[in-house]
């Protein structure tokens, strides 16, 4: 289950995290049935590192906005571009363009792939505000977005107006690095959903969390002496599609599995692998 499923979804969960987390849980676990409750990339991810068992996510239709904006045409062409660079692709993607990437990454682990690659320019895609992030924390690195604009909704939604909200309350500011670079500029900290859960928060402190409002319920819950502040608006319609009847169904049913083509399959394996490698 990730972080932005309903709480009454995540309680249901053997497992609960950020994407990185649950592709990691996903490539260890022993269970012949896995369930993805979150949005389809998250159970193609499953499936990938698991072809020999049956993935499956309980309603067809969860997708991602940022992930449909990176096609495999992107991918070849910025390559034609820049032959000597590295393809990173954010794991908020298709498994066709993670099946082109020479390395997969997640928010949580970004700045640790790219570090870790001998190529000074990046072809990094998805998402362009992960992209900046990078390109922040590694100067000594190009970092060319593919496609130059692509985005989430969710994040994008945090404007200047709610850093100065937060300051008014008191808060410090927690900021998903898919948030605009201005907002990044301006938090206190940046973390993937993982990061948040594991205490990159500190005690003591009321934070506002510039992320899907669900974490919030997630954080009050690991943490409840802390005090957060959600956004009512940042929703991720897509997170939201699983209801328990449809776990339910789903259960009984074994459906919906998630089906890919071998060959897709193989080559976005290795380059999710490498990012495993690299560690967690
Ligand atoms: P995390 O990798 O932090 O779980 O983020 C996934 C996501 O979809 C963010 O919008
Ligand atoms: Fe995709 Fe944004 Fe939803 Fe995350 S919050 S699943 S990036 S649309």
């Amino acid at each position: 289950m990730h972080n932005y499923q309903p709480m009454e979804i995540q309680a249901l969960g053997d497992v609960v995290g950020d994407s990185l987390q649950l592709a990691v849980e996903a490539k260890g676990t022993e269970a012949d049935l896995i369930v993805i409750c979150g949005v389809q990339f998250m159970a193609e991810t499953a499936k990938i590192l698991n072809p020999e068992r049956k993935v499956i996510i309980p309603v067809q239709d969860a997708g991602c906005p940022l992930a449909d904006f990176l096609t495999p045409e992107m991918i070849r062409e910025a390559k034609e571009r820049h032959p000597g660079a590295a393809v990173v692709v954010y794991v908020n993607s298709t498994a066709e363009a993670k099946a082109l990437a020479d390395i997969t990454c997640t928010s949580a682990n970004a700045v640790r792939i790219v570090a870790s690659l001998p190529n000074d320019t990046i072809l990094f895609g998805p998402d362009a505000n992960l992209a900046a992030y990078v390109q922040r924390e590694l100067p000594e690195k190009t970092i060319i977005p593919v496609p130059s604009g692509g985005y989430c909704y969710v994040h994008v939604g945090f404007t200047i107006a709610d850093v100065e909200e937060a300051r008014k309350r008191g808060s410090r500011i927690v900021c998903h690095p898919e948030c605009p670079p201005e907002i990044q500029e301006r938090a206190d900290l940046i973390a993937s959903t993982g990061g948040m859960t594991r205490g990159a928060i500190s005690e003591g402190d009321s934070w506002s969390v510039f992320t899907e409002r669900e974490m919030v319920c997630r954080l009050r819950m690991l943490y409840p002496g802390r005090i957060f502040y959600e956004k009512p608006e940042a929703v991720c319609v897509d997170m939201k599609k699983i209801s328990i009847a449809d776990l339910r169904r789903a259960l009984e049913r074994e459906e919906y599995e998630v089906i890919l083509p071998q060959g897709v399959m193989d080559r976005a394996r290795q380059a999710i692998e490498r990012m495993i490698a690299v560690g967690t």
